[in-house]
Formats: C-alpha cells, sequence, structure tokens
C-alpha cells in the first residue's frame, strides 16, 4: 500500500500522582483510534503518550509515603504503561520527562530561548503555604487555604525565570486569524482570542522552593516548572537537537489531542514557546470536554464507594477492551462533557454490541451453516432490498472518513451501526427460515447469506481503528482469518469467495444490568482509593 504521508498524534503526558481513571481514559482512547484509522487508511503514522513526572505535588507525595520522587513516579507509570499494554494502545513512544533525553531536550529548549533575549530573570508573586513550601494561585485555594494541607497561605515573593510570553501576543492573534484550524472546536479558538486580547502576561518558568525537576542550565539554584518541561516532551520523543530524522519527518505534530482545561498551555503557550525556538508550530490542538461524574469532573479523589466505578483496570477485566472503547467513543460528542455512569455504559454495551451486532454475526454464522454447510454461497440475484443494503454498506467507509477527519468517533460509529442494523432489518425482511423451506427459493436464500456475510466484512474492517479484537474475532468467524484487513476493501462488496464461516462465542454476552449495577456500585468508589 503506498503511504499517504506522515501523520502525528499526541495525547497529554498524563500526571503519575495517582493510577488513571476513565477520563484519562477517554483521551487515549480516542488518540489510539485515530492513530489506528490513519495507519489503516495507509498514513505513516507516529503516536506519541507518555507520563509528565515533575513538579511540587510528586515530590510532597513521594515525601508522604517515604519513598524518593523517582521510586514514586516509577510504581505509578508501571502501572500506566500496564493499562495502555492491557488495552492495546497503539502508542509507538511512551515519553517519560525523566529520561535522559527529554531532560536535555527541556534545557536546550531553555538557552534557544534564553539566547533570543526571551528568558529573563524576575520576582515571582504568589500565594505561599510555608509548611509545604508551595506557591499556589488564588483559584487553586480551597476556602481560601492551602489545598494540600489547608492551612493559611501568605503572599510572598521569590526570584524566578520568566519567559517573554507578551512579546508574541500579535503573532499568536494572527495565527488564529490565519490559520483558524490551528485551534478546533471554535469555541475554544474563541476563548482563547479573548484571552490574549486581554492582554498576556509573561510566564513563570522555573522554581527555588523544590528541586524535582530539570535544573535550569544557567542557574542550578532553580528548577524548570511544569509547562515548558512538559510540552517539550512532544519533540523530544523525535529526537529534537540530536539529529535524528525522525524529528525531520514527523514533526510539526499533525494533532495535538488535548482535555479542556489545557488547551490554554498548548495553543498559547507552546506556540509561543515554538516561536521564540524558531521551530515549526503544530498543525492542530484539539480540545475534547471532561466526562463529569454528579456534575463535576470524574477524579480519583472524589470518587466513593457506592458510586460507579470509574478505575479502567476493573471495567476491562468485567466487559473487554473493546466494549469498553466502544463506550467511550459512541457515547460522548467531542469537545462536550458527558456524564460517566455506570448505567449509561452497560446500557450502550447492550443494546449496541451484544444486541446489534452480536447477534447479528451469530445469527448469520448460524443460517450460513444450516443453510449451506458453511460456505459462504454466491449471490445470482438482486432486488431493491438487496440493493439498498449494498449501497448503505459500500459508502459507509467514506461517511466514517467525513466524520473522523472532523473527530466525530460517535457519528463514525454511527455510521457504521447505520449498516449494522439494516442488515438486522434485512433479516427480518427477507425472512431467510422461510425461503429455506421452499427449493425454489434457494438462489434467494444464497443471495441473502452471500449479502449479510459481506455486510459483516465490511463492518469488521469499519470498525478496526475502534475494536480491533472484535474485528479479528469476526473475521476468525466469517472465514476471513487469513485475510488482513485492508480499508479499500470496505469499499468493495463481492469479495468473499471460497469463505468458510465458523461458529465462534458470542462476540459480547448480554449484561444483566440491574444485577450488574449492584456489583459495580458494592467495588465502586473503592476500588478508586
Ligand atoms: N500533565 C498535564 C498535561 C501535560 S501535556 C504537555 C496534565 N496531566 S493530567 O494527568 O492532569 O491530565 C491529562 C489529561 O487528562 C488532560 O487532557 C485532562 O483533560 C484529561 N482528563 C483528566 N480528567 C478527565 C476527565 N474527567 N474527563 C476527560 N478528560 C480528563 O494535565
Amino acid at each position: 500500500m503506498n503511504s499517504k504521508g506522515k501523520y502525528y498524534i499526541t495525547t497529554p503526558i498524563y500526571y503519575p500522582s495517582a493510577n488513571l481513571h476513565i477520563g484519562h481514559t477517554y483521551c487515549t482512547v480516542m488518540a489510539d483510534a485515530m492513530a489506528r484509522f490513519k495507519r489503516l487508511q495507509g498514513y505513516d503514522v507516529m503516536f506519541l503518550t507518555g507520563t509528565d513526572e515533575h513538579g511540587q505535588k510528586i515530590q510532597t507525595l513521594a515525601d508522604a509515603k517515604g519513598v524518593t520522587p523517582q521510586e514514586y513516579v516509577d510504581e505509578v507509570v508501571a502501572g500506566i504503561i500496564k493499562l495502555w499494554e492491557t488495552m492495546e494502545i497503539s502508542y509507538d513512544d511512551f515519553i517519560r520527562t525523566t529520561e535522559p533525553r527529554h531532560i536535555k531536550s527541556v534545557q536546550d529548549m531553555f538557552m534557544r530561548m534564553y539566547e533570543k533575549g526571551d528568558i529573563y530573570k524576575g520576582e515571582y508573586e504568589g500565594l505561599y503555604c510555608t509548611p509545604c513550601e508551595s506557591f499556589w494561585t488564588e483559584s487553586q485555594l480551597v476556602d481560601g487555604k492551602c489545598p494540600d494541607c489547608g492551612r493559611p497561605v501568605t503572599k510572598a515573593k521569590e526570584e524566578a525565570y520568566f519567559f517573554k510570553m507578551s512579546k508574541y501576543a500579535d503573532k499568536l492573534l494572527e495565527l488564529f486569524r490565519e490559520k483558524p484550524e490551528f485551534l478546533e472546536p471554535e469555541t475554544r479558538r474563541n476563548e482563547m482570542i479573548a484571552f490574549v486580547e486581554q492582554g498576556m502576561e509573561d510566564l513563570c518558568i522555573s522554581r527555588s522552593t523544590f528541586d524535582w525537576g530539570i535544573p535550569v542550565p544557567i542557574d542550578e539554584k532553580h528548577v524548570i516548572y511544569v509547562w515548558l518541561d512538559a510540552l517539550t516532551n512532544y519533540i523530544t520523543a523525535l529526537g529534537w537537537n540530536t539529529g535524528d530524522e525522525l524529528f525531520e519527518k514527523y514533526w510539526p505534530a499533525d494533532v495535538h489531542l488535548v482535555g479542556k482545561e489545557i488547551v490554554r498551555f498548548h495553543s498559547l503557550i507552546w506556540p509561543a514557546m515554538l516561536m521564540s525556538a524558531d521551530l515549526p508550530l503544530p498543525k492542530q490542538v484539539r480540545g475534547h470536554g471532561w466526562l463529569l461524574m454528579g456534575g463535576e469532573k470524574v477524579s480519583k479523589s472524589k470518587a466513593a464507594k457506592g458510586q460507579d466505578v470509574i478505575d479502567p483496570v476493573i471495567l476491562i477485566e468485567r466487559y473487554g477492551i473493546d466494549a469498553l472503547k466502544y463506550f467511550l467513543l459512541r457515547e460522548y460528542t467531542f469537545g462536550q462533557d458527558g456524564i460517566f455512569t455506570n448505567e449509561v455504559m452497560l446500557r450502550r454495551m447492550n443494546f449496541d454490541l451484544a444486541n446489534d451486532l452480536g447477534n447479528l454475526l451469530s445469527r448469520t454464522v448460524s443460517m450460513i451453516k444450516k443453510y449451506c454447510g458453511s460456505e459462504v454461497p454466491e449471490a445470482t440475484t438482486k432486488d431493491a432490498i438487496d440493493e439498498e443494503l449494498i449501497e448503505l454498506a459500500v459508502n459507509a467507509g467514506h461517511r466514517v472518513e467525513e466524520n473522523m477527519d472532523e473527530f466525530k468517533f460517535n457519528m463514525a460509529l454511527e455510521e457504521i451501526w447505520k449498516v449494522v442494523r439494516r442488515a438486522n432489518k434485512y433479516i427480518d425482511e427477507k425472512e431467510p427460515w422461510a425461503l429455506a423451506k421452499d427449493e425454489s427459493k434457494k438462489a434467494e436464500l444464497d443471495t441473502v447469506m452471500r449479502n449479510l456475510a459481506e455486510s459483516l466484512r465490511i463492518v469488521s474492517i469499519l470498525i478496526e481503528p475502534y475494536m480491533h479484537t472484535t474485528t479479528e474475532r469476526m473475521r476468525e468467524q466469517l472465514g476471513l482469518s487469513d485475510v488482513k484487513p485492508v480499508w479499500e476493501d470496505a469499499f468493495e462488496f463481492y469479495k468473499m469467495d471460497g469463505c468458510k464461516v465458523e461458529k465462534g462465542q458470542q462476540l459480547f454476552p448480554r449484561i444483566d444490568i440491574d444485577k450488574e449495577l449492584e456489583e459495580l456500585y458494592a467495588i465502586g468508589g473503592a476500588a478508586a482509593k
């Protein structure tokens, strides 16, 4: 297959302060689906994820546990990598900000910006908690007190390095004007434009009250403060400044996929840093919404016993990776917040997966076994109903492409499920069990079986980016396990000459929702601790 060019996609790098929950999983699942989709289409894909390991919070957590910050992050990061492995997330590289390659890259970045005259030493003023040795902003305080220990904070100043962000305000506005596609969706773009127009302050990029960070190369008393460290990961992984050809090949990124609260850092600070370092800007930042629980962002600290289970490890154990991924991608509208409950999840899994897709496959395979001795027969007849099904199936891929271009994962899946539902209805309309009773209807019966098998083959290709293990399991039953799913084949109909079906396990067992919910609530929250 000819390569269609390169495609570089990233997730945010996650804080390894605790194990990840369903909200984090949501973002990575979207990035994975997009990476797999582009690969299937023939792009040369680079998919990056990783962990953001420095900072005060990690240091405080490690101190409380009596371990070094490095020991602390090593343990949490091992769990994160294990989660992605279990979920078969198809990343090409996993970056940790504590790796030597990243430390060098961040220091090089700092020096580039410094040599440009964009970094100066000044005074950082903030609200300081003396026992925790932490600076906080007004909005981080809880009831006006330190969010970590609950004690009062006082105004304090410290020497720090600053990045002249304000110098780039006009250039950023020009970027939004000339390349509106740089930041999607539009609502997020308008927020950012308003933010810049209000007047942008310079950015504090160092701290001297803790040392779990990358040293400022010109001043060992300071460590580089979070965002300059974190954002640089996207070029570190490509070997920026080391002569690595990956950088030439994949930079600029095609898309940074991020949650809405960190859009600002990606669409203002990151481009300003790159402008300062004379590096090309990413093509796009896409901001997604949050999964909410009880009206608030899903988070571990808020999970309590008797609540919905938000630990992806438990959910995968019970329902499998594809059911969870399908739910996340199908249920939520990109860019908007969405409510997460176990009940919504179980209903979605039952209706769409067990009922619609699972049933269609098992019915089809059983009938081909029974009526055609397991061999996918030839279709020699065609009426209007057949044509409608074929038309829908061979064109679904176009509609999937259109929706994926806009990151509308839910609509892409809906287009595929239109085929699934149409095929189920086709069975009801054609009543193959009645055709089977009449010898003179054998050709028609064969056509029905063939058309169902081909529709399922097309579905098995279309769903690959979202549910690759189901693709495999479907293809085994359809007698296609030796044929690789190829995107182009989803646009053609008769491709199953000589295929022999084989009955396998139910793709998705039906869930007894009431019983399952009770069990989940019993586990809920406790598991989140
Ligand atoms: N370390 C920074 C990102 C640096 S990127 C250069 C960070 N980490 S985080 O672990 O707090 O969040 C990572 C991502 O998870 C963010 O994009 C955030 O929006 C996402 N989510 C965390 N909770 C979420 C939900 N409840 N719902 C959806 N996404 C959520 O920020």
